[in-house]
């Protein structure tokens, strides 16, 4: 073990651990529970949504298929706005992810986009550091996100004016400051980045979702609130925190794969 990185053998935790009883019921039966401001917030929500159509073309929307995720696009489609979306599929995201991923292309009104790494970092990054490198040390595992996170997310950002996000203030402590609207990195890439969720809770997340009936990924009727690509997701336990499923393998200060990474 390192200091920073609690190192593991893949083979010996399962990322389909489930808690028993995990399935017996939907995520939207557990979750689902407006807060006393929903409406508003809601408003705040789509009035955001309109100026970032209206005065930040392009804008795109990041979108990993999550819950909050898949509310943006339903907004987006509802309002009609001209917000495309996209995704960055890693090649390892889970079949349940792929297959939402399927039917969103099929059904959204807003093209979605999918973005792929380079085949040959791919290829090479596996031939020189394993399959599993990711749990070898936080530099691997940086690395790896890098090639299939990174670098597709610079091509699909590239020539944005404003990109939107599902980031939530509640998701982590290094969250908690969210904006609804960060400029922070308009001067070092020219991009305004929108959290149209950012004061949204998991409750008002759910109740969305059952209200507009929001196809959603079936992970998250077995525990896995966060998701990310297969090998770095698990599901967490009654009273972990909402991210401790991501990269648990790793110290709290690590959770994090560059996407919102300041510069
Ligand atoms: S991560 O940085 O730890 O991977 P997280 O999974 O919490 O991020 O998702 C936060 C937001 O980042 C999502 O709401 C979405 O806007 C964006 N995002 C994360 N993963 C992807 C992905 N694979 N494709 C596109 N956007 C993504
Ligand atoms: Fe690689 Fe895991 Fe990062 Fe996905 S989350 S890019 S599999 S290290």
């Amino acid at each position: 073990m390192t200091r920073r990185t609690k190192t593991m053998n893949s083979s010996l935790i399962s990322s389909r651990q489930v808690p028993a009883k995990a399935t017996a019921q939907k995520a939207t039966e557990l979750h689902a529970k407006a807060s006393p401001d929903f409406t508003a917030k809601l408003a705040e929500t789509e009035a955001l949504l309109q100026r970032a159509a209206a005065e930040f073309k392009p804008v795109t929307q990041a979108s990993s298929l999550g819950a909050e995720d898949v509310v943006i696009t339903h907004i987006v489609n509802r309002l009609r706005l001209d917000i495309p979306v996209f995704v960055l599929d890693t090649g390892a995201l889970h079949t349940e992810t792929l297959a939402l991923l399927e039917r969103t292309q099929a059904h959204s009104r807003a093209p979605v986009q999918v973005y792929r790494p380079e085949q040959e970092s791919v290829i090479w990054f596996i031939r020189n550091e394993g399959q599993d490198a990711m749990y070898k040390s936080i530099q691997l595992r940086k690395a790896c996100c890098n090639i299939r996170k990174m670098e597709p997310l610079a091509r699909a950002l590239n020539g944005k004016k404003a990109w939107v996000t599902g980031l939530r203030k509640e998701q982590s402590n290094a969250r908690a400051e969210v904006p609804l609207q960060d400029n922070s990195e308009v001067a070092s890439k020219g991009l305004h980045k929108f959290n149209p969720l950012a004061n949204w809770t998991w409750g008002d997340v759910w109740h969305y979702i059952a209200e507009h009936q929001v196809d959603y990924n079936p992970l998250h009727d077995q525990f896995f609130p966060s998701i990310g690509c297969a090998p770095c997701t698990r599901a967490i336990s009654l009273g972990e925190e909402f991210r401790a499923g991501r990269w648990w393998w790793e110290d709290e200060a690590a959770k994090e794969c560059g996407l919102h990474v300041k510069s």
